[in-house]
């Protein structure tokens, strides 16, 4: 044989004599005398496990094809900055130095051996950023033309770029980028156990309704990476995931939205009623209770566009305070001791109001009479008065019209960013 391992003297055991046969040239068969009805003596892949430290190859220029897939199995957090999701992943190769003929072995086709035992190919996810749950002491299966196929279940905590602005109604993707750490393209090549279609297939069937993420898509595309003089083999998968949105709409829309209602509503309630300010109050710290416990649905970082929706509503809710504050003090101002309503306004009040109510005197008629007794005096304040009143209450109406058309344009704003 012209190959250059393994050499005789390295690879025979003394229980079975020649543990790797030359066969044709470059292959190598394993004698299946430590193959019966017990399973397999240990011995005749004791060639093959003291060789676990190297990359089994024929010729070492060549380089060995590594296939990877993975299922997904559950999103279990997408937060910046690392995501953590559940998944099993398979690498798949061809290890040169096991085969054997299963007619001449029992039958045997399939063998389980512990990884421990062999060299495994050292793919990583370049995301990674916390050290990965895998557990040790797995198992791998061979088959007799020495295909290797190894799962292994892990939990990858990795980073995942967020774009928060539009939760509750975010879509993210997150990239994964396989590649070998020491292997250059030269001796790793990389490749797909499976179509992508099937990954997302068995990944949406696993998924399917719980949790609060839905996988929507997978992209994969394979790439070199550069380091200095080496090319690596990288192929990168790309998740499109949607949050599922119904827990928000519930727990942060609909309460704000109720609030925000009650608050447009209780202009209805008369201004004269001492009571609204005390009202208003309440709702502003009903409000404030609510965003306070919001704050644990709302992302840790960034400011998405529900803050400043909700920052909105609040804005709404002091401003209607201070408009009832305004109020209540125009009010008892008029009430008490109006001051004399200058002309033009009176005008602009009278024609604001003329397709109500008419008021045919005018305020300022009074002045001019020195001899006014006191029960006209008395008829003119009430006069003045309920014309102040009066002027209270369209400023009321007007800055009510104005709330409305800001609330509704702020919401109409809202609703169209969510959507695009
Ligand atoms: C396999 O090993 C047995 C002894 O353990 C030996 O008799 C037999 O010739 C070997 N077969 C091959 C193909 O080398
Ligand atoms: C890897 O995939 C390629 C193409 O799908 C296939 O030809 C090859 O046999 C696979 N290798 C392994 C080790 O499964
Ligand atoms: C995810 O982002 C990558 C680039 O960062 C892009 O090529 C890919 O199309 C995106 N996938 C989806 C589903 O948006």
């Amino acid at each position: 044989a012209h190959a250059p391992w393994p050499r005789k003297g390295d690879s025979g055991t003394p229980l079975t004599g020649s543990l790797l046969s030359t066969g044709r040239g470059d292959i190598f068969t394993i004698n299946c005398s430590g193959f019966d009805w017990h399973g397999v003596d240990p011995a005749v892949f004791q060639g093959v496990f003291a060789r676990n430290s190297f990359r089994p190859v024929l010729d070492y220029n060549s380089p060995t094809h590594v296939n990877i897939s993975f299922t997904l199995s559950a999103i279990l957090e997408v937060v910046s900055p690392g995501s953590t999701l559940q998944w099993s992943s398979g690498e798949q190769w061809y290890h040169p130095f096991i085969r054997w003929n299963p007619e001449e072995c029992g039958g045997i086709r399939h063998l389980s051996i512990a990884t421990e035992n062999l060299w495994l190919p050292d793919i990583f996810i370049k995301e990674f950023m916390d050290v990965d749950q895998t557990p040790t002491d797995l198992m791998a299966y061979v088959n007799s033309e020495g295909q290797i196929k190894y799962n292994k279940p892990m939990q990858v905590i990795s980073i995942c770029n967020l774009d928060i602005f539009y939760f509750p109604f975010d879509k993210q993707n997150c990239t994964f980028t396989f590649s070998s750490f020491i292997y250059p393209a030269e001796r790793m090549v990389l490749g797909m156990e499976k179509e992508v279609q099937e990954i997302l297939n068995m990944s949406q069937n696993l998924i399917q309704k719980q949790g609060e993420w839905v996988l929507l898509g997978i992209h994969q595309t394979a790439s070199k990476m550069t380091v200095g003089t080496n090319q690596y083999n990288q192929i990168v998968f790309y998740l499109a995931i949607r949050r599922r949105t119904r827990l928000y709409i519930i727990n942060l829309l609909v309460p704000s939205s109720f609030l925000i209602t009650v608050d447009a509503l209780s202009f209805y309630l008369a201004a004269e009623n001492d009571n609204c300010a005390a009202f208003k109050i309440t709702l502003l710290l009903g409000y404030n209770v609510f965003l306070l416990m919001m704050n644990d649905l709302l992302p840790a970082s960034g400011t998405p566009l529900i803050s400043v929706y909700f920052a909105l509503c609040l804005s709404l809710m002091v401003v209607s305070l201070l408009e009832t504050i305004f109020m209540t003090h125009l009010l008892h101002l008029a009430t008490t001791q109006p001051p004399p309503m200058p002309r033009w306004l009176h005008s602009l009040l009278l024609y604001c109001t003329s397709s109500r109510r008419c008021y045919p005197t005018d305020p300022q008629k009074g002045n001019k009479g020195l001899g006014l007794t006191l029960q006209e005096d008395r008829a003119q304040k009430q006069h003045l008065v309920s014309l102040w009143v009066q002027f209270s209450h369209t400023i009321d109406t007007l800055l009510f019209r104005l709330y409305l058309l800001f609330l509704a344009v702020s919401v109409v704003m809202v609703v169209i960013l969510w959507n695009t």
